[in-house]
């Protein structure tokens, strides 16, 4: 990514600048506390608690032989996955409660991570948590770097669904068949390899100071998977039609457009710019639409990060035509989520939530307050002040508040009072839907045997310390009960998106950089 865009008068813009930085400091010294903004560079401890708690998930879902495991009751597991095909597949991390790993979801989780940790890493590593999230960002992309052995092929499933979904237990414990899934091309992926190649390159970022070695690995198995979904186009639900009951993709468009977006700030690549300004982005990118950030639908995300260019620049790139669409979408759907807005979206509980789903609700809240928390800060360290959203004008602290209410909400100011991050406060969901966490231990459980304890009506004998459950329903209702899987179970990309959102609001003076 380049210079950021230089004012373009002298003397006048100078003075401009130094009233208007002024009147936003006063105005932050004035409104801060208000808006829960502290002066410029303070820590807030209720969002830094809830990250450190949220980051704790990651080690909760990992798969393979554990280092440094700090969640007592986890040890490792699944150790022979990718032995049929001999690979390893035996790191990554298990998709929710259950013990598959679907690569769809999984890559996504990895994508938004980096994210998070390329915007956010500096507020990451004043609380220590940078190398944690590295660390499981890189737990995933070991799994998917073995997961691409050769050129067209992408190993996207470890564990046949409905076997699992037959069995209660321990992921040490498991003895099920664990079959492989592949995407070739006969049988294309361009969703799932394109969300493995967004994943890859910007890990490939993350690492690009700290171990340049593995960045460029990355980056190689990233450009090599972008051309195998690019050139053999395929939907993979469509291809491999067990997946449906999971993960079923709506279309490959959206995660071509992602990955592309990756790649360019990956290797500043301008064909990767062409590619979204051209043909595929009339064909896919739906201009001017909003829709709901999710483990399927990249669109949102890749607006918001082709803002960046728009924003930043360089201004060869921003000059392109149709690159300044993605802004203008991105405002868009910012001028959605307002609830002030004169066209916020109705989609919203009672209680503030914005609320879209009954499975899994906290997905689209948590996931497009992450996106208003960057369009913000995108906003703030490019000095643009205003958001049009028809008649009225917005700022880029009244988005910051608008994501502060959906994430204040999930921590506990919500009708039922309580918690749905489970560890952080006095009250959260004590039936998580989590195999592991609802096992002792030390109970010697098999497949059929540990059904008991689904059934069992005492608490979660393990804290699944940082699963963000699936949320409440449209009447800001929650029912804590372990068989609740629509409303109480974790997700793994839930989280990754949660503690993108959280790492972004911990400090109040987040400055977006250029990705190096
Ligand atoms: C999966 O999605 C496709 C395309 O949107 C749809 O036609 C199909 O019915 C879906 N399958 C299931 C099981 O929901
Ligand atoms: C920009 O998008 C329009 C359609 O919206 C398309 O006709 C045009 O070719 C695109 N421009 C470039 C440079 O690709
Ligand atoms: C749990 O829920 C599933 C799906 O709704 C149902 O089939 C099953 O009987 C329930 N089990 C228990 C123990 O309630």
């Amino acid at each position: 990514m380049g210079e950021r865009k230089k004012p373009r008068g002298y003397i006048g813009v100078l003075i401009v600048m130094v009233v208007l930085g002024g009147l936003a400091l006063a105005l932050v010294l004035t409104y801060g506390k208000q808006f829960g903004i502290g002066p410029v560079g303070a820590v807030s401890t209720k969002y830094a608690d809830a990250l450190k708690v949220a980051m704790h998930f990651f080690d909760v879902q990992k798969s393979g032989k554990l280092v440094n495991n700090k969640i007592s009751w986890r040890g490792d597991s699944a150790l022979e996955d990718g032995r049929d095909a001999n690979l390893d597949l035996s790191k990554g991390m298990y998709d929710a409660g259950d013990h598959m790993k679907f690569g769809f979801p999984m890559a996504f989780t990895a994508t938004v991570l980096s994210w998070a940790i390329l915007e956010y890493g500096d507020n990451m590593e004043s609380l220590n948590q940078l190398q944690p999230a590295k660390d499981s960002l890189k737990w995933i992309t070991d799994y998917l770097v073995n997961a691409h052995p050769k050129h067209n092929e992408l190993y996207i499933q470890v564990g046949d669904p409905v076997a699992d979904h037959e069995c209660w237990d321990r992921p040490e414990d498991m003895t099920e068949k664990r079959p492989l899934t592949k995407v070739t091309t006969s049988k294309p992926g361009s969703d799932v390899v394109a969300e493995t190649a967004a994943a890859m390159a910007s890990a490939s970022l993350v690492f690009k100071s700290s171990n340049s070695k593995y960045s460029s690995l990355l980056l190689g198995h990233a450009e090599d998977l972008f051309s195998f979904a690019n050139e053999h186009r395929g939907t993979y639900s469509k291809n491999i039609p067990g997946v449906q009951s999971y993960y079923n993709s709506t279309g490959y468009g959206d995660e071509l457009l992602w990955a592309a977006s990756w790649l360019y700030h990956a290797t500043k690549d301008s064909t990767y710019l062409e590619f979204v300004t051209g043909e595929d982005g009339k064909d896919y990118a739906n201009w001017g639409t909003p829709t709901w950030f999710s483990w399927d639908d990249k669109l949102p995300g890749t607006h918001v990060l082709l803002s960046r260019v728009s924003f930043f620049g360089p201004e060869d790139a921003s000059d392109m035509e149709n690159i300044s669409e993605y802004r203008k979408t991105a405002e868009v759907i910012m001028c959605s989520l307002l609830p002030d807005s004169p066209s916020a979206t109705a989609s919203r509980t009672q209680g503030g939530l914005l609320w879209v789903s009954k499975w899994h609700a906290l997905q689209q809240p948590v996931a497009s307050a992450f996106l208003a928390v960057l369009f913000s800060d995108y906003m703030l360290s490019s000095g643009t002040s205003k958001l049009e959203c028809d008649s009225e004008s917005f700022s880029p602290s009244d988005l910051r508040e608008f994501a502060i209410s959906q994430v204040d909400y999930v921590l506990g100011d919500n009708p039922m009072k309580m918690s749905y991050l489970v560890g952080y406060s006095e009250k959260y969901p004590q039936y998580v839907h989590h195999r592991g966490a609802s096992i002792p231990a030390d109970a010697t459980t098999d497949c059929k045997n540990g059904w008991k304890w689904l059934e069992s009506d005492k608490p979660n004998p393990n804290v699944a310390t940082g699963a963000l459950v699936g949320g409440p329903s449209e009447s800001d209702k929650y029912v804590d009960s372990r068989n609740n899987s629509m409303q109480g179970e974790p997700s793994t990309y839930n989280s990754a998106v949660f503690v993108g959102l959280l790492s972004g609001l911990v400090s109040s003076s987040s400055v977006p950089k250029t990705f190096k």
